[in-house]
């Protein structure tokens, strides 16, 4: 069976729980794409040609330490506004889209541009204000000192980063289900991604 699902949304909105719960709840297999611009972004910051990196990314760098550090993040959210490194990396996406036995993609522009054919869309979002309290919390689990205005600050230059730059921009798929998030729990939101991916397995 050869069933996507595509999960898009701004950063820390739930999409990488709502992805993960998702792939376990129906055995699909999980993409995080952020990874694979992170993986460019940390390419670069060691001093690589932004499109070469995109066209030599191997499965290895996306294990790489580091990636999921805020650094990474911002240099993912740079060499994404390119649109040759973009194009380098759709067909790796598309074939983990179609592959037998289903796939969940999270990302910007998966419902839009990399999946436009999915069967099941969603789009994660929620309050500016929310995400970035949300991405606060695990920074200071994490042992980091950081006010929170900063956190928020980020969260919004990234936003507009993303939103913003002509090639894919982020933005909900016409048919998309939009899950806000802002004043929901994890199990709820989880709930509501599941029963969408099931409305959507009926009608496939
Ligand atoms: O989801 P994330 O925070 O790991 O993504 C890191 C950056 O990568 C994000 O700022 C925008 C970019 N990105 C993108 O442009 N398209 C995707 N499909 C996934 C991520």
């Amino acid at each position: 069976m050869r069933f996507t699902v595509a999960i898009d949304g701004p950063a820390a909105a739930g999409k990488g729980t709502i992805s993960r719960a998702v792939a376990a709840q129906f055995g699909f297999a999980h993409l995080d794409t952020g990874l694979l611009y992170r993986a460019v972004g940390a390419m670069v910051l060691e001093g690589a040609d932004p499109v070469a990196a995109a066209q030599a990314l191997a499965p290895d760098d996306l294990e790489r330490p580091g990636l999921r550090g805020a650094e990474a993040a911002e240099a993912a959210s740079k060499v994404a506004a390119i649109p040759e490194v973009r194009a380098a990396l759709v067909a790796f996406q598309r074939s983990f889209a179609r592959r037998v036995g289903g796939a969940v993609l999270d990302g910007r522009d998966i419902g839009t541009v990399i999946c436009p054919e999915a069967e099941a869309k969603l789009f994660v979002t929620a309050s500016a204000e929310v995400r970035a309290a949300r991405r606060w919390k695990e920074l200071c689990a994490a042992g980091a000192q950081v006010p929170l205005e900063q956190v928020l600050a980020d969260v919004r230059a990234r936003d507009a980063r993303d939103s913003g730059r002509a090639a894919a921009p982020l933005r909900a798929a016409a048919e998309a289900r939009v899950i806000d998030t802002t004043g929901m729990s994890i199990d709820a939101a989880v709930a509501a991604a599941v029963a969408e991916v099931e409305r959507a397995l009926r009608r496939a």
